[in-house]
């Protein structure tokens, strides 16, 4: 969603703060802008479209105030035009905003009673015109800031610029990520540590509920009660500025793409060895009693990885495994037993809607454990749960989800086989068998990336046609659901995945020869009923491209394409498919000649509702 930056500097700060926005770009890239306090005035720039263009504008005309706001847009209240380009003014106040205001209309209405004009469609321009009614009573920021937060409903990160109090700049956090941060140069605010790689040292990260501001000498912090806090733990920045690099790769996607077999070594050696699973971050998964119920909660690619693990966890563990995802988990009434584990999946760990759901599980059963499988260490999702596995995948730009989602996979066939050790439903040797079949996804992975030209000769298939099916069993049914959210993500195609067995009882209807099917047939999941899907698809002039391996050299006539796969077992079957799916995804939509690091619509993080 938007990103926000802000800075207080020993010089103009333009430079970081249009560098800060590069670096959020894949939060949200509809429109961009800035404002400084120059010369005791507000400065705004704002552009339509890619930051580029707020870029070009800067190029013309310089900021040269010290204090100063930014804001990358995904628009939620809106189209995406220059007026409703943050930040928003009012009088001698201008805020940039991440998140939604619910209230907003009721804010407006009542502001309009008091002569206030708004010029944009935006929930976010009632904060400035609040706050500079407020102040007109109590010109007192410190004052101010609670009395506006109570009356904002909803979810914000804000920072706020005062004329008036032209030496700090003002931020509150609820419901949306917001951090501080500090280096050589000044202090600074911002949704993501990468807004501020390279020019902070040191972050901190805000709570909830909690306001206050910067200037040039330190931060002042206040919790939800307006008490200032006086202790600050700043933490190390890591590195993340190195990872931002395409390294020659035409885009992050693809760079990501082909970086996921290292990542499975690094996976493996940082959690497994011969001996068994240790996560190091989560010592109670090596003596808690074992959960009779696991809930799983993730939204989008990451609840398709949940998916496929419950299919390994029940085989393996023999519990019960109930995945949904998080907003309709967080608002339908879910029966929550006793010794029921939850786990939350999530690259970024700041989904609005899986975070609500962790905390609703929380609230109503505070005795039951709650794990995280996440990318970042260092997010709200990690920070709220009681134990956390990192994902090792390292900073994912590309906005459509890749290495994140394979080494989610990872992650959880490790732990699905951790536990199936303990709760002695695997036997040393099966454990032995599945630990090499692990060790070697890198290698193969890299075979499975051979498949680039096969895969790059399909994509006229692709031209005028009405919608793509993705057909699986067993493990590879998410699978078919990833890969047709892929496609859709980036190539604008429409794409539906299904269960093998269910296209009978409805989709077979949408088969024609204008309706490519992709058929992922490894031999661990039900291969012999798979095929039959493949026959009957066939008989009714659909063009087939197969994913397998198991040597089908009879089929090489009744399909487009055989895309060969490694022989993989029940865990790394999905894994290994994956890459074909991702490259198809990507090849398409490049064929299409879309933007496929930044598809339309979409934002990285989804950090509103
Ligand atoms: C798809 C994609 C999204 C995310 C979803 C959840 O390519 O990236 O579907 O998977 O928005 O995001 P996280 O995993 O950050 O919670």
């Amino acid at each position: 969603m938007c990103g926000i930056i802000g800075a207080i500097t020993s010089k103009s700060v333009q430079a970081d703060l249009l560098q800060g926005l590069k670096n959020m770009e894949y939060r949200g890239y509809d429109s961009a802008g800035i404002c400084t306090i120059d010369g005791m005035q507000l400065a705004v720039s704002k552009a339509a479209g890619k930051l580029v263009n707020l870029a070009g504008d800067l190029e013309k005309k310089e900021h040269t105030g010290v204090i100063g706001i930014g804001h990358t847009r995904w628009a939620t209240h809106g189209e995406p035009t220059v007026e409703n380009a943050h930040p928003h003014c009012s009088g001698n106040i201008a805020v940039v905003h991440n998140g939604i205001i619910e209230n907003h209309i009721g804010l407006r209405r009542k502001l309009e009673t008091h002569g206030m004009r708004f010029v944009s469609d935006t929930d976010t321009e009632v904060i400035p015109a609040l706050l500079s009614k407020l102040l007109k009573q109590e010109p007192d920021m410190e004052h101010v800031m609670p009395v506006l937060l109570s009356q904002l409903e909803g979810a914000y990160a804000l920072g706020i610029l005062n004329v008036e109090t032209s030496d700090v700049l003002w931020f509150a956090r609820k419901g949306s990520p917001l951090l501080l941060a500090r280096g050589s140069r000044g202090y600074y605010i911002a949704s993501d540590g990468l807004a501020v790689a390279g020019v902070a040292t040191e972050m901190l990260y805000l709570n909830e509920g909690e306001w206050g501001c910067i200037s040039q000498h330190g931060v002042r912090v206040f919790n939800q009660e307006g008490c200032e806090m006086s202790d600050h733990t700043w933490q190390r920045m890591p590195q993340l500025s190195a990872s931002t690099d395409k390294c020659g790769y035409e885009h992050f996607m693809l760079k990501e793409i082909h970086e996921q077999p290292s990542i499975m070594t690094d996976i493996m050696t940082t959690y497994a060895s011969k001996r068994g699973v240790q996560f190091p971050n989560v010592a109670w998964l090596n003596d808690a009693v074992l959960p009779e119920r696991i809930v799983m909660v993730a939204c989008g690619t990451s609840y398709h990885a949940a998916l496929t693990a419950r299919y390994w966890l029940e085989r393996y563990l023999q519990v019960p495994v109930e995945v949904d995802v998080a907003s309709e988990y967080r608002y339908r009434n879910p029966i929550i037993g006793s010794n029921t584990w939850l786990i939350t999946l999530s690259q970024s760990g700041e989904t609005a809607d899986t975070l609500e759901a962790l905390r609703l599980f929380k609230r109503r059963t505070p005795d039951n454990r709650t794990l995280a499988i996440c990318n970042v260490a260092s997010s709200s999702l990690v920070r709220e749960s009681d134990g956390f596995i990192a994902l090792k995948a390292g900073v994912e730009i590309g906005v459509a989800s890749t290495k994140a989602y394979t080494a989610q996979l990872a992650v959880l066939a490790l732990l699905a086989m951790k536990l199936a050790v303990r709760s002695g439903s695997m036997s040393e040797q099966v454990w032995q068998e599945h630990y090499q079949s692990m060790c070697h996804l890198e290698v193969d992975m890299n075979e499975t990336l051979k498949c680039v030209p096969d895969i790059q000769s399909l994509t006229p298939l692709f031209a005028n046609i009405h919608g793509v099916l993705f057909l699986g069993r067993g493990p590879s049914f998410p699978l078919a659901l990833e890969g047709a959210l892929k496609l859709k993500e980036i190539s604008y195609l429409h794409a539906e995945g299904y269960a093998a067995g269910e296209m009978k009882h409805g989709p077979i209807a949408l088969i024609d020869a204008q309706l490519p099917v992709v058929i992922i047939a490894p031999k661990q999941y039900h291969l012999d009923k798979v095929i039959s899907s493949l026959h009957e698809v066939k008989a009714r002039g659909a063009k087939v491209i197969l994913l397998t391996d198991v040597s089908m050299d009879d089929y090489s006539d009744e399909v487009e394409k055989i895309i060969p796969l490694p022989t993989g077992d029940y865990f790394t079957a999905p894994l290994l498919a994956s890459i074909p799916l991702q490259l198809l995804a990507y090849e398409v939509a490049k064929f299409k000649g879309t933007d496929i690091d930044q598809p339309r619509n979409l934002a990285k993080s989804v950090t509103v509702e």
